[in-house]
């Protein structure tokens, strides 16, 4: 039997052409660019493009990529009613589960697994999600939803969606590079659950399903609304100390670190903490990135653990007026364009994906008849 790597751990199971991460060094590139060139200088629409074709569009092509995305943001109507009659739920991860996997049923391609069929679903999906988390956030107050409008790109149209006003444009570059820090990170867990649906040759919505159900767990896109909860309850940098020492020393995780791969800072994080301080000095509400800044010098002092993507997005959403409890959807939002990369690129070189387990249960049982059982 080969040696069992509990949670995978340092595994490599694939190869794949999109994402490349150096744990040591702390870099993240998608294909071949890292990540500081591309917040620094990309649209989302460009790394969404970069992502699916392997290369940075043309002017022409980036100009088709955003008219198709503009023309395909809306959610048919029959969805916007299955947000208005679901239960309330305190956790909508379960909504846009649920609304995705609904997707499938009015989209006349769900079953066509041809190529282009697959990325013409990748571009409704990566549309349309935003339009559903936003529409949900509305809805849920006993608000009408809104409209995408054409002029506004795709980060700023969420924001328009979501708070019914126009983002300034300082807010929604911010927001855009965030979607872009946030759209792929090689095989984390939820893009390998979507590669391993992908990999029995399931169609894309249920594989893009399989992901927003393992991204909603706390240890992985769950925990940027974990850490604001954190920082709600802190409420003042002088009780970060006690706060956190009281977790540590009941052995809790600190929501926001430590990484499976970077043993270094996590890049995301270093542009996430200027987004929290810039956005917080800007809007009068510097103390969430006060507090968070406090909790990251005692985590490294005392843990060496450092922050991951999740920790400075908390209070940098929370100051752009996302509500807390759809954090975790608008990683989605983002996500949704590594999840579609991968498993475009799984289907096309597929093998399906099925590993071993050592058992280590009881052996040579004989059945007993339930009568005669103790
Ligand atoms: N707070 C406190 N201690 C932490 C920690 C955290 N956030 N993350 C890791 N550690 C400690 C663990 O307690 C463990 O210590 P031990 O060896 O003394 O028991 C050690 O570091 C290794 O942690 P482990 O959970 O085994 O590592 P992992 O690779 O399995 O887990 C995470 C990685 C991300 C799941 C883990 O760091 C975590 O739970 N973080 C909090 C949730 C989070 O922010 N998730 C988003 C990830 S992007």
């Amino acid at each position: 039997m080969p040696e069992v790597k509990i949670g995978l751990q340092d595994v490599v199971i694939a190869t794949s052409d999109i994402c490349a991460i150096d744990g040591q060094k702390g870099t993240l590139v998608y294909r071949g660019y890292d990540i500081h060139d591309l917040a620094g200088h990309a649209t989302f629409e460009e790394v969404v493009y970069l992502l699916w074709y392997g290369r940075l569009p043309t002017a022409d092509e980036l100009e088709e990529l955003e008219l198709q995305l503009t023309g395909n943001r809306s959610v048919p109507p029959e969805i916007l009613d299955f947000l208005k009659r679901f239960p309330a739920s305190p956790e909508p991860m379960e909504i846009l589960r649920t609304a995705v996997s609904a997707l499938s049923l009015y989209d006349p391609e769900a079953s066509d697994m041809s190529e282009e069929a697959n990325r013409r679903k990748a571009l409704r999906l990566t549309a349309q999600m935003s339009t559903l988390v936003a529409a949900y956030g509305r809805i849920r107050q006993g608000r009408e939803a809104i409209s995408p409008v054409p002029k506004l790109n795709h980060a700023a149209n969420f924001l328009y969606m979501l708070n019914g006003r126009t983002p300034d444009d300082e807010s929604a570059r911010w927001f855009e590079i965030a979607l872009i820090l946030h759209a792929d990170h090689s095989y984390n867990s939820s893009t390998f659950a979507a590669r391993v649906t992908a990999s029995t040759l399931s169609d894309l919505h249920s594989a893009i399903t399989t992901g927003i159900g393992t991204l909603k767990g706390p240890l992985h896109g769950g925990a940027n609304e974990q850490v604001m909860k954190m920082l709600l309850e802190i409420q003042a940098p002088e009780r970060v100390d006690d706060y956190i020492h009281s977790l540590l020393a009941q052995k809790q995780k600190v929501m926001g670190f430590g990484h499976r791969v970077y043993r270094t800072e996590d890049p995301r994080a270093t542009v996430l903490r200027k987004m929290s301080e810039g956005l917080g000095v800007r809007a009068g509400q510097t103390k969430w990135f006060e507090i968070s800044k406090r909790i990251e010098d005692l985590m490294i002092r005392e843990k060496n653990i450092n922050a991951n993507v999740d920790f400075y997005s908390a209070s940098a959403y929370y100051v752009l007026g996302i509500p807390l409890d759809l954090f975790p959807l608008v990683f989605a939002l983002s996500r949704i364009s590594g999840w579609t990369a991968h498993v475009l690129e799984q289907y096309a070189n597929n093998k399906l994906i099925r590993p071993l387990a050592e058992y280590t249960g009881p052996q040579n049982r004989k059945y007993v008849p339930i009568d005669q059982r103790g």
